[in-house]
């Protein structure tokens, strides 16, 4: 069985540099087995940096992009802000660092062709972080798909549907962005199409196909208390058809709903496979009502090592392909060319909506000719204004700077009181019992920070009624009043 320090045939470390603090010193929990060495992370908020060095207190810790390219780090962890990574990347490779980006690659499919030369150019390794094919269950999808137990694929349905809405108004720590009165710098606008790899990611690498033709109507109805009104935004659903290399079909769906969800369907020409609620199901036998049974994927010691790791043992498999790659010079599967077909998808589908659902295709940039078509296109969805959207200013006056705060204890109080509220309505017809007493007392307890986070929203929308703030907490407070 392999060890933590047998994983590789080679005592060789390689020395990472980590920015963006957030969600990097999470990723980074496998490093050491996976011969890095975390030598210095970058961030500018210091929260995040005392995190860092509580965990790496050798390292170099700064706020200093320069400083932190003239570390002695000759890979780099990239967890920036999302619009940014390709610029982000494009800084590091020219400065001489191997690149794991985080998810998506870029937000232009010309900051797509840019980042793709800027790889072919240094020579340099890039991958993207694109974490959910590997789960255990996905990843033996893919061997069997492989080895033809399920044929060809005829279409799939992945998702990610994940509500978020906290995260507008905190970092991903659960602290409160400051000053209070700006909101998340991508979270607070971005449609979710510029999202999509998490569903479609496992299905190329099961199926391997890659996304050529994209459609997707634009919805109307999103959730209350989102910065961005309609489903234009982070609060709607954003699922596209997207025909894949081999003529079959993916419904790619993400968004936020009241039901966070990840259920995965394929269906191929012999078998297909459903996962639901963490069970794996298949239907083998190539016809209709063909048996259908749970399979229980078994795991080798990498494996059994990946799944105590975060998202079911993704975060390990992408830092284990990055190294791989460049210890041994073994490709991972998502190389920067994929990385494109992947992200583009969620890019053309975004345009695609915004043409009524006029299908898009999703170019090829292993292609030279491709890549020049595409070379000068700008197209992204407009940003907000993070820093001075919500109160129509850069600087507004107290109690503006209490804002974000407000929401996140609105946003929590709310939840637990309509829980109870709501579940209460069925109570005669559930099946768990004990549920209710719980959510009662969750519900109670919440009470007085309700009561506080009202008083202090109320208070806010009298200061500034005629903003975008005020809105937004107006829709919140809406779903917390009872009603008649
Ligand atoms: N694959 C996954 O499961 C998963 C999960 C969470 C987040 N992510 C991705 O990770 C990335 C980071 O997400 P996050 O949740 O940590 O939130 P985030 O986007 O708020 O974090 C970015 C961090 O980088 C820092 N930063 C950005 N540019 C900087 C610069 N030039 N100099 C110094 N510091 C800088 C910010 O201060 C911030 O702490 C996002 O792209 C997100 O899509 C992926």
């Amino acid at each position: 069985m392999s060890t933590a320090s047998s994983i590789f045939d080679t005592p060789r470390r390689i020395k990472l540099g980590i920015w963006g603090l957030g969600r990097g010193l999470h990723l980074s929990g496998p490093c050491e087995a996976l011969n890095f060495d975390v030598v210095a992370g970058l961030d500018f908020n210091p929260t995040m940096r005392a995190d860092f060095t509580r965990r790496f207190p050798k390292a170099l810790v700064t706020d200093d992009l320069e400083a932190f390219l003239g570390s002695e780090c000759e890979a780099v962890l990239l967890a920036s802000f999302l619009p940014n990574h390709a610029d982000d990347a494009i800084r590091c490779l020219e400065a001489g660092k191997h690149v794991l980006s985080e998810v998506t690659a870029f937000m232009t499919i010309a900051d797509a062709v840019r980042l793709v030369e800027a790889v072919e150019r240094t020579g340099l390794v890039y991958q993207m972080a694109e974490n959910y094919p590997y789960s255990a269950a996905n990843m033996w999808l893919a061997r069997k798909w492989r080895e033809g137990l399920f044929g060809d694929f005829m279409y799939g349905e992945y998702e990610y549907v994940h509500e978020v809405l906290s995260l507008a108004f905190t970092h991903i720590n659960g602290e409160p962005i400051t000053p209070g009165h700006r909101v998340h710098s991508w979270r607070s606008w971005l449609n979710f199409h510029y999202y999509n790899t998490h569903s479609l990611g496992p299905i190329m690498q099961i199926t391997r196909t890659r996304p050529e033709v994209v459609t997707s109507l634009p919805g109307t109805v999103s959730l209350p208390g989102y910065v961005i009104r309609n489903a234009e935004g982070m609060g709607g659903v954003s699922p596209s058809l997207i025909r894949m290399s081999n003529g079959g079909l993916v419904r790619n769906l993400m968004g936020a709903t009241t039901n966070d969800s990840h259920i995965q369907r394929l269906w191929g020409t012999r078998g297909s496979a459903e996962q639901v609620e963490g069970r794996l199901l298949l239907r083998l036998g190539g016809y209709g009502s063909a048996p259908k049974c749970e399979v229980k994927p078994s795991l080798d010691s990498l494996g059994e090592m990946a799944s105590k790791t975060g998202h079911g043992g993704g975060d390990f498999w992408v830092l284990y392909y990055f190294a791989r790659q460049i210890l041994e010079g073994a490709p991972g599967p998502f190389d920067v060319y994929t990385s494109a077909d992947c992200t583009i998808a969620g890019i053309q589908a975004y345009r695609s909506q915004t043409q009524g659902g006029v299908p898009l295709p999703v170019p090829d940039l292993r292609d030279p000719a491709q890549r020049d078509a595409y070379r000068t296109d700008t197209f992204r969805q407009h940003a907000y204004d993070a820093e001075a959207g919500l109160f129509g200013m850069a600087d507004p006056p107290p109690p503006a700077g209490r804002f974000t705060t407000a929401m996140r204890d609105l946003i929590a109080a709310t939840n637990a009181v309509c829980a109870y509220r709501h579940w209460s309505q069925v109570a005669a017809d559930m099946a768990d019992e004990a549920l209710l007493a719980r959510l009662k007392a969750d519900a109670e307890a919440a009470e007085p920070a309700l009561a506080a986070a009202k008083h202090e929203a109320e208070r806010l929308i009298a200061a500034f009624p005629a903003t975008d703030a005020a809105r937004i907490l107006r829709e919140v407070l809406e779903r917390s009043d009872p009603g008649p």
